[in-house]
């Protein structure tokens, strides 16, 4: 018998405003690992669970609204760091909510251990979960839980 063709799944990832800087930002807070080097080892997680990754780094809110709403149909998920709009942006909950895609919300650092502006996040009760606090490790987890829960689908 012929073995079943899964289609792989596909993931999209976005980095939100100032992410580009990483490296080189406030590297007390955030690390000294550049941003490329995160996609490194979130491409690495890809390859060897057979999904594949779409990433982009965007510093506008409407060009991250856009992507959420025109890749509906293409992702079967969302791995986002919202950054700064985590905390400010109604539009990409509203993206995230109004097409229902799977999303999983990332932070380096511990947002509840800064200052209080920080404290609330809008996006994540759109998503199915949050990882934040562990730098780097804070993206391969949350791909690695996208990966798990898209799965088991
Ligand atoms: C961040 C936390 C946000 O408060 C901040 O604005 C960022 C990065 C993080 O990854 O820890 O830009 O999302």
């Amino acid at each position: 018998m012929k073995p079943k063709t899964k289609t792989m799944k596909r993931i999209l990832v976005i980095h939100g405003p100032n992410l580009d800087l990483l490296g080189e930002r406030e590297p007390g807070i955030y690390g000294r690992l550049r941003l490329e080097q995160i996609n490194s080892a979130l491409k690495k997680i890809a390859k060897a669970k057979k999904v594949k990754l779409d990433i982009v780094q965007s510093s506008y809110e409407g060009q991250i609204v856009e992507r959420i709403i025109k890749g509906r149909d293409k992702y079967d998920g969302l791995l986002i760091n919202p950054a700064a709009y985590t905390h400010t942006s109604v539009a990409i909950r509203d993206a995230i909510s109004g097409t229902g895609i799977i999303t999983v919300e990332v932070h380096l650092s511990n947002i509840y251990a800064r200052e209080e502006f920080r404290h609330k996040s809008l996006i994540s009760p759109v998503a199915k979960g949050t990882v934040l606090g562990f730098g780097p490790k804070s993206y391969t987890l949350g791909l690695l839980a996208l990966i798990d829960l898209l799965n088991a689908r």
